[in-house]
C-alpha cells in the first residue's frame, strides 16, 4: 500500500508522468489543482483573481486533510503546495515524494509554452519569466529538496518508480 507523490515547479511534468505511472502501477491518478477546481466550481486563475493567493493556499491544505486516508494513489501537487503550510512534512507522512527537477532554464521553456492557466506567471518576456522562475526557485528548493527522491530531466523516470516500488 504505497502512494506516488510528483512535487516541483511549475512546468516540470508531474501531471504528465503522473498520469503514465498511474497507468503503469494500476493507480489512482489525483491532481490536486485540478481537484481544487472542481470542489470551488471554478478555475485557478479565477480563484487566484477573486480571492488571492492566501485564500488558495488554504484550499491546498484543505485537501490534503481531505484525502489523508487514501491509498494507491499518484498524486501531482501544485508547484506552491509543497512550500506552504508545513505541507511538504505531510506529504513526506503520506507517500514516496519525489521532486522533478529541472533548470530554470528548461522550465521557462516550459511555461512559456502554457502560460494562460498560471496566474503567478504574468509576463510573456522570456527575459523576465527567466528571472521570475529563477528566483522563486531558489526560494521553493528548500522544500523540494525535502522529497525523499530527486529525478533529474534524463532520467528514466517510469522505470525508477517502477523499480522503487518492487524493492
Ligand atoms: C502554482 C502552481 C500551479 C498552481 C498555481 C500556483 C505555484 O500548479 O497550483 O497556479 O505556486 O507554483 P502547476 O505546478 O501544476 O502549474
Amino acid at each position: 500500500m504505497q502512494n506516488i507523490i510528483l512535487i516541483g515547479f511549475m512546468g516540470c511534468g508531474k501531471s504528465t508522468l503522473g498520469k503514465k505511472l498511474a497507468f503503469k502501477l494500476d493507480f489512482e491518478f489525483i491532481d490536486s489543482d485540478q481537484e481544487i477546481e472542481k470542489i470551488e466550481g471554478k478555475t485557478i486563475t479565477e480563484i487566484f483573481e477573486q480571492h488571492g493567493e492566501a485564500y488558495f493556499r488554504n484550499l491546498e491544505k484543505q485537501y490534503l486533510e481531505k484525502i489523508q486516508h487514501k491509498q494507491n494513489m499518484v498524486l501531482a501537487t501544485g508547484g506552491g503546495l509543497p512550500c506552504f503550510n508545513k505541507n511538504i512534512e505531510f506529504l513526506n507522512h503520506f507517500g514516496i515524494t519525489i521532486y522533478l527537477k529541472l533548470s530554470p532554464t528548461e522550465l521557462t521553456k516550459r511555461i512559456l509554452h502554457s502560460k494562460a492557466q498560471r496566474p503567478l506567471i504574468k509576463s510573456n518576456n522570456e527575459e523576465e519569466v527567466y528571472l521570475l522562475v529563477k528566483k522563486m526557485l531558489f526560494e521553493r528548493e528548500t522544500f523540494y529538496h525535502e522529497a525523499k527522491h530527486i529525478l533529474n530531466g534524463k532520467q528514466q523516470k517510469v522505470k525508477f518508480v517502477q523499480e522503487l516500488l518492487s524493492e
